[in-house]
């Protein structure tokens, strides 16, 4: 409970709702008579009050630092002075304080915002790990369920989702995006808008969309939390901007800016990145919504003499509300009174932030998305927990499985050991809202219930995530001696990734490897089971264990999905949307490297070549690999025509086949290389996927259509320009796996 509301205010609150759901019938209002509804209160609103709309604050009692605030946050909002909570959830807490809301003279409801990251009270895979799922109806699901149960509690709005490309493993928020492609982070960035909005704002099974962090927060410096990003232009628009173009496409009610400066500019205070890119080029309708704190945090940056003079910086620039700072509420009446802010830009900002009220149909009835009943129906449905075990089975990525040491055949004895095996609360991950740690299948319990009495599971924990004790190793060692196979539990805990949470060393922690090599000492084969919210560096159990299999953070159902795939109840599909280096010398590391004037041709021989006197140039595991229980075969490669003008298109196409004994599903991807242009390209892009399920011995015709504008580039002028050229077509199943090449070219 929030806050401890005295009862006659639950009882206000009761009757308020009841009043207001007879409202509820009223015809939803015209675009044009919301306008004019917003109009017609702006007339009325002080400008105290425009910046009370303008404000967001956290639930004090429940989470970050406690506000600068000297006044009683109850009396703000009452007096109508206060636009957003964040980080207040559930029917009842969410019920009152939108009861004191509409005690203000104007009535103007709350909005309720919460970081719904992956999932609410079914926590899915992080979203990482749902990016290597390549599956966008899984993963439009997945945002789906979550809105269903946030929406029934009281939230209107997500700070998701983080649309970041993030190409840096050390950076601990790369747990939260989508991986290190545009391409597929944009697909994916539309699957997720999709899912948390529905068709259209206002139903109680939809929450707002936030894309965020607006922009290139993924490319911090030395893969550093809150540090300065400095890019190319053509990096900016070409890696790093089309997710949130995604976004916008697709819809997205809201954006938050980030906490990063671009070439020296902090993100909130960036002119260029919010009205000229995002308002203006891509004429955004929806509002901005700075991080917690990064307006004020422009004086750290050494950006703004004061929150004052920050203040100003963020509003001219376009950021609309100001999240857990009071940099709004307190200096941008005077700076208006002073005649430095302009009241229009503050009068915009309130429209925007006031046209999503009104279109999530919170003035007709500011209770409609606080429903006890539809709460508890919500939070009870089966199908929560059946979609999360599907997408949690959908993200594992077999990365090796020699002598098919999995599926795991008819074993005896199983021996489940490492820190992770028994683990709950981990298999989370982090972002997670109200995570019931004991509703998280651990890996112990899904594969216990799925060997059943056809296998004895023995358990032994070895050692501690972190810290250096090897007093479990003996046990561990005795263990497995008993077992025919052992399944070791490796990786991160949940609070080693996600927000501040860089690490300069992402080996796996503690003594894990140590215990790898003392099992493996038994002879027994072994499967390693990688839990974790980033690419890890696992050198040895990569050169030693029989089979691995990332199973990232799997969420609540983590142990039945996990069990699903080991035993061969499901084939795994998934397929890396991150490099994993070997070193971390070699990060930032990502597939679309460049040839460079000096390519390695022959790896035994780099003198002068660009490359390592010390390792190789290549990854662990590529961008775009993944096993699967089957194998493919592609052939039969076809172009309908050699050669292209920019106003025709080619299909290219081809046979896969399952040419193994189980069904499986294969992502196919399209990689395509410029080999001559104004600026240099990478040797391979990815241009387009398909995931495709087969029978065994199945085989089917697959095509890609290829357009002008996925020849394109940002040319050295940042015009998008396809050039008249030669083009290689790479089709494969993992971007260092190519099956099928073909030439094209573009002739004018
Ligand atoms: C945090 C994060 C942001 C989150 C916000 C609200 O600092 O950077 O992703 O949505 O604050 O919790």
């Amino acid at each position: 409970m929030l806050f401890s509301f005295p009862k006659t205010l639950l009882l206000t609150a009761a009757l308020l709702a009841a009043g207001t759901s007879a409202r509820a019938q009223k015809k939803a209002l015209t675009p044009a008579a919301i306008e004019q509804r917003i109009t017609e209160l702006l007339g009325q609103m002080t400008i105290q009050e425009k910046a009370g709309q303008l404000t967001q604050y956290s639930g004090r009692e429940l989470t970050g630092p406690a506000s600068t605030r000297k006044t009683d946050l109850l009396n703000q909002i009452r007096g109508g002075q206060v636009g957003s909570m964040l980080n207040v959830k559930g029917v009842t807490d969410t019920r009152a304080i939108q009861a004191e809301a509409l005690k203000s003279r104007l009535h103007i409801p709350l909005l309720f915002g919460l970081d719904v990251i992956h999932g609410y009270q079914t926590v899915f895979p992080v979203p990482l790990a749902e990016a290597a799922s390549w599956d966008m109806a899984a993963i439009r699901q997945s945002a789906h369920v979550a809105a269903r149960e946030a929406a029934a509690s009281g939230i209107h709005w997500t700070f998701a989702p983080m649309v970041d490309v993030g190409r840096d493993p050390r950076w601990g928020r790369v747990m939260e995006g989508a991986g290190e492609d545009s391409y597929l982070g944009s697909q994916i960035a539309r699957a997720r808008v999709l899912g948390f909005q529905g068709d259209k704002l206002g139903g109680t099974d939809a929450v707002m969309a936030c894309a965020k962090h607006f922009v290139a927060y993924g490319a911090a410096i030395a893969g550093r939390d809150y540090n300065a990003v400095d890019l190319s232009p053509q990096q900016l628009w070409e890696v790093y901007l089309p997710p949130f173009k995604a976004a916008v496409d697709a819809g997205a009610a809201t954006f938050m800016n980030s906490f990063n400066t671009l070439n020296g500019v902090p993100a909130t205070g960036s002119k260029y990145l919010q009205r000229d890119i995002l308002k203006g080029q891509w004429q955004y309708p929806g509002f901005v919504v700075s991080d917690w704190g990064s307006i004020r945090e422009m004086v750290s940056w050494g950006y703004a003499q004061n929150v004052s003079e920050a203040a100003q910086k963020a509003i001219t620039a376009g950021n609309d509300m100001d999240m857990e700072n009071d940099a709004y509420f307190d200096a941008l009446p005077q700076l208006v009174q002073q005649g430095k802010v302009d009241v229009a830009l503050v009068d915009d900002a309130v429209r925007r932030i006031l046209r999503k009220k009104f279109e999530l149909g919170l003035f007709d009835d500011p209770y409609k998305f606080s429903d006890a009943k539809r709460e508890k129906k919500v939070f009870s449905d089966p199908q929560h927990r059946v979609a999360a075990r599907d997408v949690a089975r959908k993200s594992m990525v077999l990365l090796k499985n020699e002598r098919n040491t999995l599926p795991l055949s008819s074993p005896r004895k199983i021996a489940l050991i490492g820190p992770l095996a028994k683990a709950k609360r981990d298999l989370a991950g982090g972002w997670t809202v109200i995570a019931d740690t004991t509703r998280i299948v651990s890996a112990l319990e899904g594969i216990r219930q799925r060997a059943g009495k056809n296998a004895s599971v023995l358990y032994a924990k070895g050692c501690e995530a972190t810290g250096d004790s090897r007093a479990g190793f003996a046990q561990a060692v005795e263990t497995a001696r008993q077992a025919d196979v052992i399944v070791l539990c490796v990786g991160e805990t949940w609070d080693m990734s996600g927000e501040a949470k860089s690490r300069a060393d992402i080996s796996l922690p503690g003594v894990q490897q140590e215990l790898f090599q003392a099992l493996k000492a038994t002879g027994k084969p072994i499967v390693a089971v990688v839990f974790a919210g980033r690419p890890l560096i696992f050198n040895a159990v990569a050169d030693q264990a029989d089979a691995i299999l990332y199973a990232w953070f799997p969420g609540s159902e983590g142990g039945h999905a996990l069990a699903d795939v080991l035993f061969g109840d499901y084939n795994p599909a998934g397929k890396l949307p991150s490099t994993f280096p070997r070193l971390m010398g070699q990060i930032p590391l990502s597939y679309q490297q460049y040839s460079t004037g000096r390519p390695v041709v022959d790896p035994q021989n780099i003198r002068y070549r660009s490359a390592y006197i010390d390792a190789p140039n290549t990854p662990r595991y590529a961008f775009g690999h993944g096993l699967s229980y089957t194998t493919f075969r592609y052939s039969d490669l076809k172009v309908s025509q050699p050669r292209m003008t920019a106003a025709e298109t080619v299909q290219v196409s081809f046979t896969l086949t399952n040419t193994g004994s189980r069904a499986g599903e294969e992502v196919v991807q399209l990689y395509l290389r410029d080999k001559v242009a104004s600026v240099v390209r990478p040797l391979k892009e990815l241009k387009d996927f398909q995931k495709v399920s087969l029978q065994p011995g199945e085989s089917r015709t697959l095509t890609f259509t290829i357009t002008r504008d996925k020849l394109a580039f940002y040319n050295n002028d940042l015009q998008w320009i396809a050039e008249p050229g030669e083009f290689r077509l790479l089709l494969g199943a993992a971007s260092d796996d190519i099956r099928l090449e073909a030439d094209l070219v573009l002739i004018d």
